[in-house]
């Protein structure tokens, strides 16, 4: 195993390269939280692995792009995935490219279409960020694929989806607080794609973001 290196240690866990049948893969680990207890944790580690593998598989069965399943273990609590070491997440692509505008607004559109497929196949990722949305460059357009299924959950809930968005929103509007222009075109696209069912998660996220404003005021 001397070709395993540490990428990512987050809160949650750890995000490793390393060699599987020959191939470049992803292994992401979660560990013990000593402060939870042990049965909870074991029971929340494993909801979290089996949310991840669901939606990993539910998302390539409708032709989402995610990284392919290699192998899950639930006892060592770790998931074998493609690595995508073309991508970069959108976190940094959004940043690299600040100068160039309608390259920017390109991928806000491309996530946005995503975004209404996954939700028009009832899948909610619960944890939108501009880190857990990847980004292949390609010589056509940009390809924009979704990671870190940790939180999904199915539901055909129109508040669901319309606090996904709102998630997004609030990440969005943190990392890259001078992106004009990029949620507008995201929910354009996500509009046009989603069609009627999904216009009225856009109308729910008004809703959402008034009750978040007032629970930030009053909170
Ligand atoms: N399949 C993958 N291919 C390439 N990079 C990945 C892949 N999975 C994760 N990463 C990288 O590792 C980071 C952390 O992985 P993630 O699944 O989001 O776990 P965490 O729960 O730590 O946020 C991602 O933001 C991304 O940069
Ligand atoms: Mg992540």
């Amino acid at each position: 195993m001397n070709d395993v290196s540490l990428i990512t240690q987050g809160a949650e866990g750890r995000v490793f390269n390393a060699k599987f049948l020959g191939k470049n893969v992803i292994i992401k680990h979660r560990f013990k939280k000593t402060y939870r207890h042990p049965d909870l944790d074991d029971y929340l580690t494993k909801e979290r692995i089996k949310a991840e593998v669901k939606s990993l598989v539910r998302c390539r069965m409708v032709g989402i792009n995610v990284p392919a399943l290699y192998d899950v273990n639930l006892h060592a609590s770790e998931i074998v995935m493609e690595n995508l070491d073309d991508a970069i997440q959108a976190r940094k692509f959004i940043y690299e490219r600040k100068a160039d505008r309608s390259e920017v607004l390109g991928i806000g559109k491309e996530i946005g279409a995503v975004l209404a497929k996954l939700h028009s196949n009832d899948i909610v990722h619960g944890d939108l960020t501009t880190s857990n949305i990847l980004i292949r460059p390609s010589s056509e357009k940009p390809i924009v694929y979704l990671i870190d299924f940790g939180l999904s959950y199915v539901s055909d809930k129109i508040e669901d989806k319309a606090v996904d968005l709102y998630v997004l929103e609030r990440a969005v509007s943190s990392t890259h607080p001078d992106s004009d222009g990029f949620l507008e075109v995201l929910w354009e696209a996500y509009r046009e794609k989603g069609g009627k069912k999904l216009n009225s998660v856009l109308l729910k996220l008004d809703e959402v973001r008034t009750r978040g404003r007032k629970k930030l005021c009053f909170g």
